[in-house]
């Protein structure tokens, strides 16, 4: 005990990053609970029709690959990868994509997989970029859902859970490419975001 006290004042042992939380919101068992309805829920909508997930990476990580396992159905999944939020806790707007080519979505039925809602930025900018690429249809899952007035409307057919408008991290969520790894999501502690000076 002593030892990891001396350790954790010589800086060798960093606390845990759940010291930097303000409060847990979802453990684990509740998140999985919640994915057992979604997925049934999407199971049964799409249980006629060929699926073409394409999950935004790095938030949606831990999300999809929990939520696709209790899918039972034929399904083709791709990756995006975008980033609108430049390292800072409030969204910049502008919507960077990182590949050159998106995936082949003509004639297919696509469900979007996104860790959060919140501006609305990033999910309208590839709602917009897959519709010009003629889909048969465009669904949108979230996992969280943030209770807030948007700067692009969005509509999510399929909501884990509705949140307040606070910065949460954790289950593949980052603050600063940080905190992805916590199995549960958190709020985190306001006086580790700085002030964006808008
Ligand atoms: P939007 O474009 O503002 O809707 O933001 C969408 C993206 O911003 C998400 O995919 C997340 O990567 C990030 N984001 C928004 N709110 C949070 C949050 O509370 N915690 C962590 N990331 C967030
Ligand atoms: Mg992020």
């Amino acid at each position: 005990m002593l030892e990891l006290i001396f350790a954790l004042r010589d800086g060798l042992v960093k606390p845990g990053m759940q010291d930097d939380l303000e409060r847990i919101l979802y453990h684990e068992t509740t998140i999985l609970s919640r994915l057992d309805q979604l997925a049934a829920e999407i199971s049964k909508e799409y249980r006629d029709r060929e699926l073409t997930v394409i999950a935004v990476l790095n938030g949606s990580l831990m999300f999809m690959a929990d939520l696709l396992r209790r899918i039972p159905l034929p399904l083709t999944l791709d990756c995006l990868s975008v980033a609108s939020y430049h390292g800072r806790a409030e969204t910049s707007g502008e919507v960077i994509f990182k590949q050159v080519a998106l995936p082949d979505v003509v004639n297919r039925h696509i469900l979007i997989l996104d860790d959060i809602l919140d501006s609305g930025h990033t999910l309208a900018a590839i709602r917009d970029k897959l519709e010009t690429a003629k889909p048969r249809s465009i669904k949108v899952c979230v996992l969280l859902n943030k209770k807030k007035t948007r700067a692009r409307h969005v509509d999510a057919d399929y909501v884990g859970f509705e949140i307040e408008d606070e910065f949460v991290v954790g289950y593949g969520l980052d603050f600063m490419e940080q905190y992805r790894n916590l199995p549960y999501i958190g709020v985190l502690r306001k006086e580790l975001i700085p002030k964006s000076g808008k």
